[in-house]
């Protein structure tokens, strides 16, 4: 296997209802997962981008999470529609996406 050139986690944590944290499932991001698998595979990206859906990352007030290596950048509060966005301008154009970047204060 090839080791990718960006690889790409999504929290998908879940919590029981009324948690005091909430979580990422609560959020969306099964959809966020499931959008980042459908992009990879239109544009047949499996060996150059890793996704891996994982536990809580932190900041559960800010989810949906995504955090991105080796830039170790955190995305957060995302919708569908970014994925698309972080694909084309981070993952493939090697820029972060500025404007969906969590504040400095959550990473
Ligand atoms: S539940 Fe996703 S960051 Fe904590």
């Amino acid at each position: 296997m090839p080791r990718p050139q960006k690889h790409v986690f999504v929290c998908t944590q879940n919590r029981p209802q009324g948690h005091p944290r909430g979580s990422c499932a609560s959020t969306g991001s099964a959809e966020i997962m499931n959008e980042f698998m459908n992009e990879i595979q239109n544009r047949a990206l499996f060996e150059t981008i890793g996704l891996t859906n994982t536990g809580c990352l932190g900041p559960c007030h800010a989810g949906p999470s995504v955090v991105v290596y080796p830039e170790g950048v955190m995305y957060g509060g995302l919708k569908k529609a970014d994925v698309k966005t972080i694909v084309e301008e981070h993952l493939l154009g090697g820029v972060p996406v500025a404007s969906l970047l969590v504040g400095a204060d959550v990473w």
